[in-house]
């Protein structure tokens, strides 16, 4: 039997939803039941009657999905696909940086881990990150791990002190002036769209900023027919899929490795065994989820 058909009916037997990431394969997106952002899927992950979610993403987001259905099985088909800004700021560190600004909100980007998330006012994705910004009542904002979201978001906010965490998406970081320039050159007619984790001097050049679905949004909107789709390669499968007889380019070198550990074969195998399940302490997923729900609560716009 194929690959394709066996997942299928395993789905079925084991009770399972099979959620993945805009970053994943196309072939693994294309066995997914949803296929979205990070946002899109922690609602998706929240409300799911499955018993079994399957999460074609990295740690960070299949924690996400661990702490909103605590009762559910959670799966990460390949245990290795690790988020690494998602590692540049840890529980120990954030409990000491707040211990010197007790006047701080704390706002967390969900590429955090569910020890950082706890320790967090709020959660925000890059689809509410401004909104959710603007709901603190506080003027002080501690923003992890993301430098270059948090800074985004100051744009939007000059009434609010960020304070930024030297953290960084090394695939988007790696996205140059030059690179887009060059990709603009070959493509002049093209509309730039950029991922808010990019570089300030990036995102000054684009024509328009969002989460991975905004762009989708955007991109089935517009009059433009070509655009260039600043964030991971795969993006682009997704964006061809959802707006047919438009042309998505990539910027090359945006490619995140631990999104494209799970493939075909990894995701039957955990269907297969359940495994590897993610866990977590109760008491971690209780205080993880109160900054998650809140970010829920605030929704999705920016
Ligand atoms: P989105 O929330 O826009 O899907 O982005 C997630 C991510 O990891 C970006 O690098
Ligand atoms: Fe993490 Fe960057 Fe990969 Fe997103 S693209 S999962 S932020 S390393």
């Amino acid at each position: 039997m194929n690959v394709a058909k066996r997942i299928q009916e395993l789905k079925g037997q084991r009770k399972a939803v099979v959620l993945a990431h805009n970053y994943q394969s196309p072939e693994v997106q294309d066995l997914a039941d949803h296929v979205g952002d990070s946002l899109g899927l922690a609602q998706i992950a929240a409300r799911t009657d499955a018993e079994v979610i399957v999460f074609c993403g990295v740690d960070f987001m299949a924690e996400s999905a661990k702490i909103l259905s605590p009762e559910k099985k959670v799966i990460l088909p390949e245990s290795e696909a690790m988020c690494p800004m998602s590692a540049m700021c840890t529980a120990m560190e954030l409990a000491l940086f707040k211990e010197r600004h007790p006047q701080a909100a704390v706002v967390a980007y969900v590429n955090t881990s569910a020890a950082v998330k706890a320790l967090a006012d709020v959660c925000c994705t890059s689809a509410n990150a401004v909104k959710v910004v603007g709901r603190m009542p506080q003027k002080h904002i501690i923003f992890v791990p993301d430098r270059n979201l948090g800074a985004y978001v100051q744009r939007f906010h000059p009434e609010k002190e960020i304070m930024l965490w030297p953290g960084f998406c090394q695939t988007h970081q790696g996205i140059s002036v030059e690179e887009v320039q060059e990709v603009r050159g070959r493509h002049p007619e093209a509309k730039l769209m950029v991922h808010p984790e990019c570089l300030p001097e990036v995102i000054d050049l684009a024509d328009h900023v969002s989460s991975t679905e905004g762009m989708i949004k955007y991109a089935k909107a517009s009059e433009a027919r070509e655009f260039i789709v600043g964030t991971e390669v795969d993006m682009t499968y997704r964006l061809g899929k959802e707006a047919p007889g438009k042309r998505f380019y990539p910027v090359p070198s945006a490619v995140c490795p631990n999104m494209k550990r799970t493939t075909p074969a990894s995701l039957l195998r955990a269907l297969e065994t359940l495994t590897p399940e993610v866990t977590l302490p109760p008491d971690v997923i209780k205080a993880a989820r109160r900054p998650l729900e809140l970010m829920m609560e605030i929704g999705r716009g920016n």
